[in-house]
């Protein structure tokens, strides 16, 4: 089976063995076929934060588990419930629409619910840890399910439990407790900008919050459908006061976001400072409107893909003395990065 429309960097790849599985049966009868055959198993779910850098060795199980509905609704709060298929974007316009607010500003963030824990997404001030209530998982050592709570899913800057132990759980289900009246989350420079002085906080629904952020992210971010792309290549590198301080004297007009005891960088503003944005080879490249953001323009190959990352990394380490750490997954890696 080809995956090439199965990841959103459009990487050709192709799957040996593929199973799109509906229910947890589904997914267990998968699993237990894959250990008799003695098959390594790849679950995917959107695609999208993944770089195949050749093909998946075994089964590749296509997480397709649908369904949305609305528990525990008490005052202004209620408890959403997404089957780890459900795309993530139509998910957000689904609760904005309905009035529920806590998830508007990750409008546009390609990929599945289930997939969402996993890297913790995030954009415009907002992560999903802060709706999180919990995540139904199968245990793939126990062979059970279970249901995790947000506090024990050890979230992080894109990062959680699922990130640090990959292959021990499979995600089924996730809920999120949102609300009809919490603050709309507007600091974000970009998100602020676009509202303007047109700010009116005691009119503005989450609904005019999606569509602000879909405005702001359409004129940075490429659509994978057109411009395949795994959104940000590389994380925000976190450094220690000492550095930034040394940073911000080599280099006056850094961007970082300052945190108690460390800084947050721009990965972006160093990659575009050592001339890479908009840079393009014959097959891949890096947006030009945004550096964290590589592309696959014509036939690239995860091979492609990973070699521009490497000499985007060495260029920001030799410049700025500064390691920055890739954020989608390598699929069979043929040599570290
Ligand atoms: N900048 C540049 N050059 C560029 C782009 C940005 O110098 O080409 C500088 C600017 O100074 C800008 C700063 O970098 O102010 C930050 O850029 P931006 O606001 O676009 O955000 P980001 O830090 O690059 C992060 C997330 C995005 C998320 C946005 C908005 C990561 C790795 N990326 O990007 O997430 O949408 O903030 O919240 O944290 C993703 O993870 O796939 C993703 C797109």
């Amino acid at each position: 089976v080809s995956l090439r429309g199965l990841n959103s960097l459009g990487i050709a790849a192709t799957a040996r063995y593929f199973v799109a599985v509906h229910d947890s049966g589904e997914l267990t009868a998968a699993l237990a076929w894959a250990e008799e055959q003695q098959l390594a198993t790849l679950v995917l779910g959107g695609g999208s934060n993944l770089v195949f850098a050749g093909d998946p060795p075994g089964l590749v199980i296509r997480i397709a588990m649908r369904g949305r509905h609305w528990e525990d609704v008490r005052n202004d709060e209620a408890t959403l419930v997404l089957g780890a298929g459900e795309n993530w974007h139509d998910s957000v316009m689904y609760a904005a629409t309905s009035g529920y607010r806590g998830i508007e500003n990750l409008a546009l963030i390609p990929g599945t619910a289930g997939a969402a824990p996993v890297q913790n997404i995030g954009a415009y001030g907002v992560e999903l840890k802060d709706t999180l209530v919990s995540v139904t998982a199968l245990d793939r050592h126990s062979g059970e399910t279970v249901v995790l709570a947000g506090e024990d899913c050890r979230f992080g800057y894109r990062d959680s439990l699922f990130k640090q132990d990959p292959g021990h759980y499979v995600i089924t289900e996730i809920r999120l407790r949102l609300s009809r009246s919490r603050p709309l989350s507007l600091d974000y420079g970009d998100l602020k900008g676009y509202f303007g002085d047109e700010l009116d906080l005691a009119t503005l629904t989450p609904l005019d919050v999606a569509n602000a952020v879909m405005a702001v992210r359409r004129r940075k971010l490429p659509d994978p459908q057109t411009l395949p792309n795994a959104g940000s290549f590389f994380k925000n590198p976190v450094v220690s006061d000492e550095t930034w301080q040394r940073l911000q004297r080599d280099n006056p007009g850094i961007a970082g976001y300052p945190a108690v005891g460390s800084v947050k960088l721009a990965a972006a503003w160093l990659i575009d400072q050592c001339g890479w944005k908009g840079y393009r080879d014959a097959r891949v490249g890096v947006h030009s409107h945004q550096a964290l953001v590589l592309v696959n323009h014509s036939g690239g190959s995860g091979a492609d893909i990973l070699a521009l990352a490497r000499r985007i990394r060495e260029d920001v380490k030799t410049r700025f003395g500064v390691e920055l750490e890739m954020e989608p997954g390598v699929v069979a890696p043929p040599d570290p990065v």
